[in-house]
């Protein structure tokens, strides 16, 4: 249902975010004018997160206070660009990370390049209609949540009784920090490249896109989170993410930026910058 109102949220908050970052110049001359957000889909959207947020509290026993925070930032920005950017910051900075790997590594853009190139052609611009034949878009966006969580430690959750995991007593009370980091880059499951940005480990022989590792639940990392807590927006994320890499991919191109002897900059993928909502 929401699928042609994000698209045009999402793609809006990409302008915003891009020209500012001095990353990337696109030499494609094909760019299309990028939509706006209108304010009855950004309230759609929030309202039936608040709604489902509200059922998930029917059967749990309290929200813990990052639930609370990430309710109250849905559901009390007045205006259209605070309530997008609230609900949104997880998903831009997965796309900045995004954008930093098309910087970092070319070989990955050209071959999402080409595979836009050879299914939708140069006469349009992707639409969620093309997700099924774009596996290489979906496995860059997999390898981004995978490769740079958003949320690294996840969220913080108490355990409401005494539990025992793989032979460690949990008090009631306790706080559960999940950490998300090793998990996506645990060696045992994604081999001895796992901290390497390789879109090709979701994908079979043939280009199609695997089913991941079982202790990811089949995510192939787990950036969304864990059991009756997932991320209760990861299909709109995904959605959101999907349609964004898609399109600015098909217009423009990541370039390094050069230096006065027009030398390319080198790339610094490992630091982090800490400055965000979460
Ligand atoms: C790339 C984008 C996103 C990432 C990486 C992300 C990640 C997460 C994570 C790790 C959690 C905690 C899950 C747990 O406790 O196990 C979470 C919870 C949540 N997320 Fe997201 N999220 C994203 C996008 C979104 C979007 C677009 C929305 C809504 C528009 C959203 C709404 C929520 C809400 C309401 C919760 C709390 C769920 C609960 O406590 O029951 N998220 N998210």
């Amino acid at each position: 249902m929401f699928k042609g109102l994000l698209n045009r949220v999402r793609v809006d908050l990409v302008r915003s975010y891009y020209p500012k970052r001095g990353l990337w110049s696109p030499i494609d001359t094909q760019h299309r004018p990028m939509g706006v957000a209108d304010q009855a889909s950004v309230r759609l959207c929030c309202g039936t997160l608040i709604d489902m947020m509200s059922m998930r509290t029917k059967w749990r026993s309290s929200l813990d206070y990052c639930s609370k925070y990430l309710l109250m930032v849905y559901s009390t920005y007045e205006d259209e660009a605070h309530r997008s950017s609230g609900g949104a910051e997880t998903t831009a900075t997965t796309l900045k990370w995004w954008a930093l790997a098309m910087v970092a590594f070319p070989e990955v853009q050209r071959r999402a390049h080409a595979e836009l190139d050879a299914v939708i052609g140069r006469d349009r611009l992707p639409t969620f209609a093309d997700a099924p034949r774009l596996p290489y878009i979906h496995s860059v966006i997999k390898e981004v949540l995978r490769w740079r969580p958003t949320l690294p430690l996840g969220v913080p959750h108490a355990a409401d009784e005494d539990d025992w995991y793989e032979g460690m007593f949990i008090p009631k009370g306790t706080v559960c920090i999940p950490n998300a980091w090793h998990c996506n880059h645990d060696r045992a499951i994604f081999g001895e490249d796992a901290d390497n940005f390789r879109p090709e480990r979701h994908l079979d022989e043939r280009g199609e896109l695997l089913s991941g590792p079982v202790e990811t639940n089949q995510a192939g990392h787990v950036s969304f989170g864990f059991g009756r807590r997932i991320c209760v927006g990861k299909e709109l994320a995904a959605n959101s993410l999907f349609i964004s890499v898609a399109r600015v991919l098909w217009a423009a191109n990541f370039e390094r930026a050069r230096d006065e002897n027009g030398r390319e900059l080198p790339v610094d993928t490992e630091t982090i910058v800490d400055v965000g909502l979460l």
